[in-house]
């Protein structure tokens, strides 16, 4: 792999940057607090700005590492942050990472998160060398699910009863996929 860490890149109609100390307030605002779009995550709302402030100072220190994959999602007519997309613990023998993303509810089912899903997947597969791309989703995150299948990751398999949900904590699957090189050059 060559790594190429956090570059910006361009889609039609997104912008993908790094993340900015700057951004905590509208992060805050648009996601980060909002427990509709936690409810299948690892993270529970963040309740109080200061939260998001200190995460986003660890990414910015993160952000300068060259195998640092992750992005604030921007819509480029408006300027507004809408989201965010990773791609977390790239290991450099294996050539893998594994993709997390999110996004606010007011900008769901527009397409968005496929579109910077597809142009995130051109990057590492093309310009950085990735082998292999995965991702997991709660079998009940139907929108997860088809951001992955139509960005070509496959079903790999189940894992029953793998995650609790932090805030209901009802006990869910997990359902693993993953996209390969060859696959992805078709
Ligand atoms: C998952 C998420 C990123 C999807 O982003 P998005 O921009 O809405 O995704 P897209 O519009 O590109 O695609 C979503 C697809 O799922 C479909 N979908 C979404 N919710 C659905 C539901 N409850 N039932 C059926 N289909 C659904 C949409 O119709 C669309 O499919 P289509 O293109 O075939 O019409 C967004 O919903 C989100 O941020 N959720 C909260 C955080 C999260 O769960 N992150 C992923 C953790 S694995």
């Amino acid at each position: 792999m060559q790594h190429k860490g956090t570059r910006t890149l361009e889609t039609e109609r997104l912008l993908l940057r790094r993340w900015r100390i700057e951004d905590a307030q509208e992060a805050f605002q648009n996601w980060m607090n909002d427990p509709e779009v936690t409810k299948y995550l690892t993270w529970k709302p963040h309740g109080e700005i200061a939260v998001t402030r200190l995460l986003l100072e660890a990414w910015a220190e993160e952000a300068e590492q060259e195998n640092c994959y992750h992005w604030a999602i921007v819509l480029r007519e408006t300027g507004e942050l809408i989201g965010d997309i990773s791609v977390m613990h790239a290991n450099d023998f294996q050539e893998t990472g594994s993709v997390g993303y999110c996004m606010g509810r007011r900008w769901w089912g527009r397409g968005y998160m496929t579109e910077a899903f597809r142009e995130v997947l051109r990057y590492c597969f093309e310009e950085v060398g990735f082998y292999r791309v995965s991702g997991s989703h709660a079998a009940g995150n139907i929108g997860s699910s088809r951001v992955m299948e139509k960005c070509g990751l496959k079903k790999e398999g189940v894992r029953r009863s793998a995650f609790r949900l932090l805030l209901s904590g009802e006990r869910v699957d997990i359902v693993d996929r993953g996209i390969l090189r060859e696959e992805y050059r078709g």
